[in-house]
């Protein structure tokens, strides 16, 4: 089992150099380690798109604020490894904090545009800390492919931004949220919420759900039914709401007025977690 983990650089290019000799099409899955089924989900998509995959395993610091839960992350490598390879996962990088931030380290990689909305301003740093570790580790790799999924949506467009802009020569797959079966999307973080704080999530799921029934039925109400979708989170017992807005799927403007195609996207606290969920209008 050991034999698939690596950890420095220079040995993920020599493997994936000698992958490419023979011919194999590679694929990589960025993790942050917590491994559910949402993340094997990615695995088994590169895994039909490619003869090798690689999932790395790496808790970024520079994506955390100074409030955020980077201390309290849940980090369990042995079990993490274990789940990705029985999911088809070729080689597991789990680089070091000095692998990937060396003393010295001076280049932040920063998308604007994308990430002037939706979580951009309540999470300051995050997109620039998410946009600097995947370039390196889409570079480390340079993979064929790359597997995101859109349970992040937003960083996934930056993503596709940031390969796009910088010419990287990768192909992004997004691929569509996994839940449990009474909608809650499923989250490393999702373990932190108390059995109350859990039998109230799925709600989340189920505010957003009727957002979009709802802007389906009345296009110009946008601002009016994310209003009240906000209040109704907020007497279900959520602590507070960062917001619930309709975006265009590409450009992620705010739509006053519905016009397809959008997603319904929110984030908000329930107790000390902060859940996150988006869903297509159509
Ligand atoms: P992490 O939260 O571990 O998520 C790794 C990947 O799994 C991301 O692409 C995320 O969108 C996807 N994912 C998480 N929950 C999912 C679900 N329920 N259904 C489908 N996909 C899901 O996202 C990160 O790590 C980091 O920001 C990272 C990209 C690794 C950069 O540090």
């Amino acid at each position: 089992m050991t034999d698939s983990i690596i950890r420095s650089v220079a040995d993920l290019r020599e493997i994936v150099a000698g992958w490419r000799q023979e011919g194999k099409r590679v694929g990589l899955v960025p993790t942050m380690g917590a491994i559910h089924a949402g993340h094997l989900s990615l695995v088994s998509i590169a895994a039909k798109n490619c003869d090798k995959v690689i999932a790395s395993v790496f808790v970024n610091p520079t994506q955390f604020g100074e409030n955020e839960d980077l201390d309290a992350y849940p980090v369990d490598e042995a079990k993490d490894v274990r789940n990705l390879t029985d999911a088809g996962t070729d080689l597991v990088f789990c680089p070091g904090k000095e692998e990937i931030y060396p003393n010295g380290f001076s280049t932040v990689i920063s998308v604007s545009g994308l990430t002037a909305g939706l979580c951009g301003p309540f999470r300051p740093g995050h997109f620039d800390g998410v946009a600097t570790v995947v370039s390196k580790l889409l570079l480390q790799c340079l993979p064929d492919i790359a597997v995101f999924g859109e349970k992040d949506y937003q960083q996934l467009l930056v993503i596709r931004q940031l390969v796009s802009d910088l010419n990287i020569p990768v192909e992004i797959v997004g691929a569509p949220i996994i839940r449990e079966d009474d909608g809650l999307a499923m989250s490393s973080r999702n373990r932190y919420l108390s059995p109350d704080e859990r039998r109230v999530a799925p709600e989340f799921n189920r505010v957003l759900t009727d957002v979009a029934a709802l802007i389906k039925a009345k296009p110009d109400e946008c601002q009016n039914i994310c209003r009240n979708a906000r209040e109704e989170l907020l007497e279900l017992g959520f602590a507070s709401v960062d917001y619930v807005s309709v975006c265009d799927i590409e450009t992620l403007e705010l739509l006053k007025t519905y016009r397809h195609p959008a997603r319904v996207f929110g984030a908000a606290y329930l107790g000390a977690s902060r859940l996150i969920d988006n869903l297509p209008v159509d």
